[in-house]
């Protein structure tokens, strides 16, 4: 289960309000190429997806065993986060709008003025960059569209790939914390934080990417 960061912000309620607002209305499809919001229809690509071990070995947050019951329950809590304005789960498909090649799960706490972030993409595109890149578009929609100013990450002890693009990314290593799989078991985590401050002294303010 996503735990909000360490760091304690609180936001004034006209913040949370638009924070919850921006998470309702949300689209992802302007992070980048065939960006969706995950709905029944990706259910088995996202179970094809996970049951790589080479994708899913190193998460902590997604529902196991990775049968269709439990991802279209993850997929339809995410759907009542995102009409509560607190979490967005994100696909990335195939050309043909079928298959799942990437996915990034995102849990806001809009009174705290926070959130989280893990995904994964499929194993034959991984080491090639696109990961890294995906993910620095996912921190900047999370600051200039959801209007979060904190956001703070999670990766296991020997994931050498996510500890250096979120330490590229600018985020602040701030030691390591207990994450909590659905099933209650506990995953020790490296742990970093970053504020949209610190994100914009080296990162140009988000532009929407426009398919077509
Ligand atoms: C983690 C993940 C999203 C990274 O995406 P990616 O496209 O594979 O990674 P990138 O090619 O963007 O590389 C990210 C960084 O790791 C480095 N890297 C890539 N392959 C590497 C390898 N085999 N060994 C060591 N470093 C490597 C890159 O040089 C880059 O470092 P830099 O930012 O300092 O240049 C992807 O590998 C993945 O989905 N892995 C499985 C699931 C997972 O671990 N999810 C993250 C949970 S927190």
């Amino acid at each position: 289960m996503a735990a909000p960061p360490k760091t304690v912000l609180y936001a004034p309620p006209e913040e949370e309000a638009a924070i919850r607002a921006a998470v309702r209305a949300c689209d992802p499809s302007i992070i980048g190429p065939n960006r969706r919001l995950a709905t029944q229809r990706h259910v088995e690509g996202l179970v094809q997806l996970l049951s790589d071990p080479l994708v899913s070995d190193p998460l902590y947050g997604v529902p196991r065993p990775f049968t269709e019951r439990n991802i279209l329950h993850w997929v339809e809590d995410f759907t009542e986060r995102k009409a509560r304005g607190e979490g967005v789960l994100i696909v990335t498909t195939d050309f043909a709008d079928q298959g799942v090649v990437a996915y990034s799960q995102i849990t806001i706490w809009p009174d705290r003025t926070s959130g989280e972030t893990a995904g994964a993409i499929s194993a034959d595109i991984q080491s090639l960059g696109s990961g890294g890149s995906g993910a620095m578009r996912t921190f900047g929609w999370m600051y200039g569209v959801l209007g979060i100013r904190l956001i703070g990450l999670t990766a296991a002890i020997d994931n050498v790939r996510s500890a250096k693009l979120i330490e590229r990314a600018g985020f602040i290593r701030m030691g390591e914390r207990d994450s909590v799989r659905p099933d209650g078991t506990i995953r020790r985590s490296l742990y970093w934080e970053q504020t949209r401050d610190q994100w914009l002294s080296h990162e140009p303010p988000f532009e929407p990417y426009r398919e077509g």
